[in-house]
């Protein structure tokens, strides 16, 4: 019998760890597995993008291009893949199309191979301009559905926007489900859905956090997914994704395979039992299967930042409320996928909500600029009379809001100054300008020595 190859994106060095260890694995614990990783067989390696980039300049003072260029030259076999947050780039903002432009450039040129691009809003527009760089740059289109639950985000939401993004140019397209809240039979309905409509290979991104992730894939297998993403065992589960090992077990005498060996995986993920050792301290040592997730969409990131949050007010007591409070937020802000950055602003909002004991008598400007349009269309119209609580009788916009950011290189360049030894140095300081340009600081200062 010939079997169905399903592919594995091997998601350890990117999602991984930032699910885990709060993205903090330096490129010193990556190096001495890459080789293995490399020659096991991966459809494709996720090690790059999402908030590693700013980890890298705000904790490691590692330079993120830097640690581009080096895996490059470590994964000569599989191709490399990355997070890219649409308009937000690597960031929490919209950024103007100059600084994407050369983000993808750069990116393109340094090595990276495949760009799963989302929207946190599931705006299209905001995708557009990411798509159309990477494809001109020859980088493989990975659009992106983010999946959420609400009444506007039923079956047809699912088959409209991925039929759209093919439209737009998309080599292959995924399904994000964040929060780990994508059940067997929705993931089968909507891959099924995928697949009879679309021409283009289907790849499926979830969290383990409420436990179901691993049956969604195996639902998703039977209804025809090309590609699963998947951490090694010692770095999976909990917040992470589902487990390699797990997955290619779980194919035995079935029509499909992965390609992939045991025996190897076994040593990989012994490497990364011991390396994990050293991110102790930011290790998410929570509970196997959080089910918060379930009652209130809130992932498990998300709730301890609650924590903190309420910690800092002494209102620790008030997290049970909090919690509650989130979805009556999500749903006065037109059911907004929660992702970053949209988790962010829909949780500090709910948070503020609790703590004020007043429902939005306060605003964090995220909120305002959220009401304003300022980081897209909301799923649904967003609750009008909450709307003028927070931004009076001001219109939002209705354009792209990139379309409203001057360009913002130039300025960079200027701020950064003799500091840039090279042009990727500029779209950093653009993208983080207030960790940027005290890391290439740094580092011409260390050179100088
Ligand atoms: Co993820």
């Amino acid at each position: 019998m010939i079997k169905r190859r399903i592919g594995i994106t091997d998601t350890t060095l990117r999602d991984g760890h930032q699910s885990l260890l709060a993205t903090r694995m330096r490129i010193e614990d990556m190096l001495p597995i890459a080789e293995e990783l490399d020659s096991a067989g991966f459809h494709s390696v996720e090690v790059w993008g999402g908030a590693t980039f700013d980890s890298c300049l705000r904790f490691l003072d590692e330079d993120p291009w830097e640690r581009l260029r080096t895996l490059k030259k470590h994964f000569k076999k599989t191709r490399l893949q990355m997070l890219l947050r649409g308009q937000n780039i690597v960031g929490y903002k919209h950024y103007a199309d100059d600084v994407l432009e050369e983000f993808v450039k750069y990116s393109v040129s340094n090595g990276m191979d495949i760009f799963r691009i989302f929207d946190a809003l599931n705006d299209v527009r905001n995708m557009e301009a990411a798509m159309k760089f990477v494809k001109r740059e020859g980088g493989h289109v990975q659009a992106t559905v983010v999946y959420t639950i609400s009444p506007v985000h039923d079956y047809n939401f699912y088959m409209k926007t991925a039929m759209e993004l093919q439209e737009l140019g998309a080599d292959s397209i995924c399904l994000k489900d964040m929060a780990g809240i994508l059940s067997p039979y929705n993931a089968f309905e909507i891959i099924k859905g995928w697949k009879e409509k679309l021409d283009i290979p289907v790849q499926l991104h979830a969290h383990y956090t409420s436990g179901m992730a691993s049956m969604a894939y195996l639902k998703a297998i039977e209804a025809g997914v090309d590609v699963i993403d998947c951490a090694i065992s010692t770095m999976a589960l909990q917040t992470s994704q589902p487990a390699t090992e797990t997955m290619l077990a779980s194919l035995e005498r079935s029509p499909y395979e992965t390609g992939l060996d045991l025996t190897k995986l076994s040593r990989i993920a012994e490497y990364f039992k011991e390396a994990r050792k050293n991110y102790a301290q930011f290790d998410s040592s929570s509970c196997s299967v959080d089910t918060n997730v379930l009652l209130y969409q809130v992932p498990g990131g998300m709730i301890s930042n609650f924590i903190n949050q309420l910690k800092e007010q002494n209102a620790l007591d008030k997290l049970s409320r909090v919690l509650e409070e989130v979805p009556r937020v999500r749903e006065d802000f037109g059911f907004p996928p929660l992702v970053t950055p949209s988790s962010q602003i829909v949780g500090t909002q709910a948070a503020i909500n609790v703590i004020v004991g007043a429902r939005y008598m306060y605003a964090t400007d995220e909120v305002k600029n959220y009401m304003r349009g300022f980081y897209g269309r909301p799923p649904a119209p967003v609750n009008e009379e909450v709307r003028r609580k927070i931004i009076g009788d001001e219109q939002p916009i209705t354009v792209r809001p990139a379309d409203l950011i001057e360009p913002e290189l130039p300025k960079a360049r200027e701020v950064a100054g003799d500091c840039i030894m090279k042009p990727e140095d500029a779209v950093s300081v653009a993208l983080f300008p207030q960790v940027a340009p005290e890391f290439l600081r740094r580092r011409k200062a260390a050179g100088q020595l």
